[in-house]
């Protein structure tokens, strides 16, 4: 089986500033990367590059043919006002216009099924800007899985997302691996660790392991003073004093 995405030496920022360097990474089918690094080590900048959201200074981002991608980006701020319902948002992750027409009622369809699946059906017709942080989050979930992607890249999907529904939302996610790669950025180590198959660091450069255990030479790259005591089943997550800058 062929990669999916690769990324090939790979160098990024903004303006002048460079914040990646010497990136690689290859993504293959049914792979659950969880990406973990400190903020501001360039997690969210790495994936704008793989989503060619952002030209690299540097490297080359390979795709494979007709791939498609499913994205829910992070959310950092809301805007109430957004004047779009939530039926909108959902499919305006559909890829193309003319796919849109030629699956109309397919997609309708899908709307409803992905709503349902994230118990928000009642709110298919209410302003997005309406909605809670979390209930929005699962809107932009539905709104990343619409176009029934090869690869979903999910960037801090649980901010905002309460308990029980984080616990939905890791079982869904194991669930649509059996179908498709995914990408999971998030900042608890110890959450995703139970749940991804391999890890990579992002602190200015990215650090891959192909294993999903969270061994001290994954928490030097991580650069943060971290350690994780495994109890049974449930990973329990100690953090030192230490401060990032
Ligand atoms: N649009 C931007 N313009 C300039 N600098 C940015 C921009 N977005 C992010 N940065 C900077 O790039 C660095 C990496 O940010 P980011 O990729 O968002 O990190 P992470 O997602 O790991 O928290 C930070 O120092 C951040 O301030
Ligand atoms: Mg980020």
């Amino acid at each position: 089986m062929s990669a999916l995405l690769e990324l090939k030496n790979i160098s990024a920022g903004y303006d002048d500033k460079t914040i990646l360097q010497g990136v690689n990474l290859q993504v293959n089918p049914k792979d659950f990367v969880g990406i973990i690094g400190p903020n501001g080590g360039g997690k969210t900048t790495l994936l704008k590059v793989l989503l060619e959201l952002l030209p690299p200074f540097d490297g080359k981002v390979i795709k494979q043919t007709g791939l498609r991608i499913g994205y829910l980006p992070q959310i950092n701020s809301i805007d109430k006002k957004f004047p779009i319902s939530v039926k909108e948002v959902i499919l305006s992750g559909q890829l193309s216009k003319s796919l849109w027409n030629k699956k109309h009622e397919k997609t309708s369809n899908k709307v409803d099924e992905l709503l349902k699946f994230v118990g928000l059906e009642k709110y298919k017709h209410s302003a997005i800007g309406d909605l809670s942080g979390g209930q929005m989050q699962r809107v932009f979930l539905c709104r990343a899985l619409i176009s029934n992607p090869h690869l979903l890249i999910l960037d801090e999907p649980n901010t905002y997302v309460d308990k029980t529904f984080e616990a939905n939302l890791y079982n869904l996610l194991g669930d649509l691996n059996k179908d498709m790669a995914i990408l999971l950025v998030s900042h608890d180590v110890g959450t995703i660790a139970s749940m991804v198959k391999t890890i990579a660091c992002v602190n200015g450069g990215l650090h891959y392991h192909a294993s999903n255990k969270i061994t001290n030479e994954v928490l030097k790259s991580y650069n943060c003073p971290i350690e994780i005591i495994s109890h049974g089943t449930i990973p329990h997550r100690v953090l030192k004093d230490h401060k990032h800058e």
